[in-house]
């Protein structure tokens, strides 16, 4: 048994049917042991149909953003993950989910973060008339697509190029990205150390030592 992965979704889920291919042939040494979104999405029925355990938690469920987060991090506790992947996830998590996942939570974002973070990041890079824009795979912090950058690609905007041919050329890099971010982390060839990301010493996939 590897180390159990847990994945925030909401959309399409490119990348978790990539994670969880990835995770079924031994291609990284981890288990996705559920597909948690905050709406009814594509990505849930993908999940559904690879027989992965599902959880919707919409915040419109319950009085407040604050309850929600709450109740997110307690679901997503009991699920035991050595690590959270936030992929296409579109809510803004909450400090008290964050901290809790602190070491272990990460998002992929489709830029080269610092620039475009947002929900609009591919948009905003071609309005920005960059030549090079790219996807990065952080650790998640207090403040939204920001924290300790784990890998980052870079991707050429080309002649032509709309906000849907661009993104599917990042998409086709994120996936590869993020299975390899997966391995670093479950493998602890990298960890987080001081709000910085260090090499790690190898340990046995699934240990937390
Ligand atoms: C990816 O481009 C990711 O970087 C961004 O949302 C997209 C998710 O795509 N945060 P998918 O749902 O995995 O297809």
């Amino acid at each position: 048994m590897g180390g159990r992965i847990v994945i925030l979704v909401s959309g399409s889920g490119s990348n978790m049917v990539s994670l969880a291919r990835a995770c079924k042939t031994g291609q990284i040494p981890g288990d996705l042991v559920a597909v948690v979104a905050d709406r009814p999405c594509a990505a849930i029925e993908k999940a559904t149909g690879m027989n992965i355990e599902t959880l919707v938690l919409s915040p419109s469920e319950f009085s407040s953003r604050d309850e929600w987060s709450v109740a997110l991090r307690d679901r997503i506790a009991t699920f035991e993950p050595d690590l959270v992947v936030s992929a296409g996830f579109m809510r803004i998590l909450a400090p008290e989910f964050v901290d809790a996942f602190a070491d272990r939570l990460i998002n992929l974002h489709p830029s080269l973060l610092p620039a475009f973070p947002g929900a609009h990041a591919v948009r905003d890079a071609l309005a920005a008339g960059v030549k090079i824009t790219g996807s990065t795979v952080h650790f998640v912090d207090h403040l939204v697509d920001h924290g300790p950058i784990i890998l980052q690609e870079p991707v050429r905007v080309q002649e032509g190029d709309d906000e849907s041919t661009l993104h599917g050329r990042i998409k086709d890099l994120e996936r590869t990205m993020l299975l390899r971010a997966c391995r670093l982390l479950l493998e602890k060839r990298v960890q987080l150390r001081d709000g910085r990301v260090v090499a790690g010493h190898a340990a046995a996939p699934g240990s937390r030592g």
